[in-house]
């Protein structure tokens, strides 16, 4: 896809609406986009820690987090529509993301990612399952059961990385 000059003044990344949830849901899901399919139900519990960015009004990428024991967050539903790729606007959910998880006085931020570039970009660092409680890795990987390509990250199916950012 080739960049597209989208005019600033047109986009805007706000907190997530109950009536966002349809679309957000429909950004997720299935094995062709990379990521774990959320209802409208699951997202509609947990609205507050959902983000958009819209460009003319219109819901063009969203990305959430879900809250861990211990005070950890996973960055989740992390979707930019293909037309709208490369401009940056992938980049501007996470650093947002980032503003809402930490104004929470999380400071431990994960991700499980086919896109380590733009996450290592921002100040993620490659880890690995180490950091985690084998118990909390068992709650995180509770979403490989409805992933379509691999059964887990020990499956060389997998694609995903895992990368931390921590805040001090
Ligand atoms: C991952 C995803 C959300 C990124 O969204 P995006 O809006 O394209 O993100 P950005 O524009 O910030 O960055 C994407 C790339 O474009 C580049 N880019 C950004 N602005 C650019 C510009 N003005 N000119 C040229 N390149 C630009 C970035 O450097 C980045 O390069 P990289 O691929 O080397 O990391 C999007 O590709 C997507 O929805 N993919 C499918 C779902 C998915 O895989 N989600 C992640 C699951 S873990």
């Amino acid at each position: 896809m080739t960049k597209r000059t989208l005019k600033q003044k047109n986009l805007v990344i706000r907190r997530a609406k109950v009536n966002d949830c349809k679309v957000i849901s429909k950004f997720t899901g299935g094995q062709k986009k990379d990521m774990i399919k959320r209802g409208e139900g699951e997202i509609r519990k947990n609205i507050d820690n959902y983000l958009v960015v819209e460009h003319c009004g219109k819901v063009v990428g969203s990305v959430g987090y879900h809250y861990y024991d211990n005070n950890k967050a996973e960055i989740i539903s992390f979707y930019v529509d293909d037309d709208y790729r490369k401009n940056g606007l992938g980049t501007g959910l996470i650093y947002s993301c980032l503003g809402l998880i930490l104004s929470r006085g999380i400071y431990f931020v994960f991700t499980l990612t086919t896109t380590s570039n733009l996450f290592s970009r921002i100040g993620f660092k490659k880890s690995n399952w180490d950091i985690f409680a084998p118990v909390l890795r068992k709650k995180i990987l509770k979403d490989c059961n409805n992933c379509l390509r691999a059964s887990g990250p020990d499956d060389q199916r997998c694609n995903e990385s895992l990368l931390v950012f921590m805040y001090s």
